[in-house]
């Protein structure tokens, strides 16, 4: 076969029964369900059952995409998790998804690049696939980001949610598939938005009501974040690196049928549409249901718009990322 690209045969999702809503968390710190509303969009969030970890949720993500891809897992010749809550430091995320799923022919690792995770992880998929367009990938983004938020602190706590998202990927010789990327990282503002390296074995049953009666997190243990820097950031670089690419690859914004955004913040989203002169409609979200879950909250919302019949074969599709790091990126797509 003739080098080519990678592109998306099958997306999976999963998400944890438990739902928090703004009026629970009212019990919690000192919120509202109107500020929340107001200002970040969300109305709920999943969070992890006892003992729920993020390479099960990965796992059962990863089935889901398998299944609607007609891959079997032990035809994955990779798996690239992108996630910076993995129950373990080693082994990775990936080995434990590998095992879990039977994927035995598979080599298996972690992408560490917070919210941009998924997107970094699909970066790579497709450089292999380009060389090597046989193969079968398996990219997931999974997060248990309630484990690491401080239930104190009403500046974080009411943003997380936990979910994971996976895509299988093989290589395309025809015009669907990736068509252009475009990855940046600025580690000088690392302080914006930071968690310390504490990941949790076990993850404890999260009883936020105790947890922040408690106050039981470690010093350095929950999210850092400076809001509103990292609010004006997103916005910035996120319209910056659209702006680019598109200018780039001679794509009109006219020509994009869907948004697939990281799922952070609707103003941010809607700054974002504002910034780019894109009406809303194309923007994809999902926040209001399932709040932040960093690098899985782009392949759960992806693979909604696929199962709801919202992505049509021959859409091109954007996919735009920022977290932490920064870390940041965009992604065009033929569906
Ligand atoms: O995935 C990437 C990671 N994170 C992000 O992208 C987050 C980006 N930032 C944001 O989404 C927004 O900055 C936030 C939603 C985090 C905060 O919104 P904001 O409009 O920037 O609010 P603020 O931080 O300026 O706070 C405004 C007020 C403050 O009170 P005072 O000082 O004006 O009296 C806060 O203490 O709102 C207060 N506040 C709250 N009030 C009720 C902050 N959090 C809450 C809360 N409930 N949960």
């Amino acid at each position: 076969m003739t080098a080519g690209r990678g592109t998306i045969i099958g997306t999976g999702s999963y998400l944890p029964e438990r739902i928090l809503t703004n009026r629970d968390l009212e019990q919690v710190v000192n919120t509202s369900d109107e500020w929340i509303k107001t200002r970040t969009g969300i109305r709920s969030r999943r969070i992890a059952g006892a003992g729920e970890v993020t390479s099960q949720m990965a796992s059962r993500a990863a089935v889901e995409a398998l299944a609607m891809a007609g891959v079997t897992a032990a035809q994955l010749d990779m798996i690239i998790v992108g996630t910076i809550t993995a129950e373990m430091v080693m082994p990775s995320c990936a080995c434990l998804v590998q095992k879990e799923i039977g994927a035995e022919n598979a080599f298996a690792f972690d992408v560490s690049a917070a919210c941009s995770g998924f997107v970094y992880a699909l970066e790579i998929a497709d450089r292999y696939l380009k060389n090597a367009p046989e193969m079968k990938i398996l990219v997931i983004g999974a997060e248990t980001l309630s484990a690491r938020v401080d239930w104190q602190d009403r500046n974080t706590c009411v943003l997380f949610g936990d979910g994971a998202g996976a895509c299988v990927l093989t290589g395309s010789t025809t015009e669907e598939g990736l068509l252009a990327s475009q990855l940046y990282s600025d580690g000088r503002l690392w302080q914006l938005l930071s968690l310390d390296a504490r990941p949790r074995r076990y993850c404890p049953a999260v009883d936020y009501g105790v947890a922040a009666a408690q106050n039981n997190m470690p010093e350095g243990a929950a999210f850092s974040m400076a809001g509103k820097d990292v609010f004006k950031h997103a916005v910035r670089e996120m319209g910056d690196a659209v702006v680019n690419l598109l200018d780039r690859e001679g794509v009109s914004l006219d020509d994009i049928d869907l948004v697939v955004p990281h799922q952070a913040n609707i103003r941010i989203l809607k700054s974002l549409a504002e910034r780019l002169d894109l009406s809303f409609k194309k923007v994809y979200t999902t926040i209001q249901k399932y709040g932040n879950s960093s690098a899985a909250s782009l392949p759960v919302a992806l693979d909604e718009a696929n199962r709801e019949g919202r992505l049509q074969k021959g859409d091109l599709l954007l996919f735009s990322v920022f977290g932490g790091g920064f870390t940041w990126g965009v992604m065009l797509w033929r569906w």
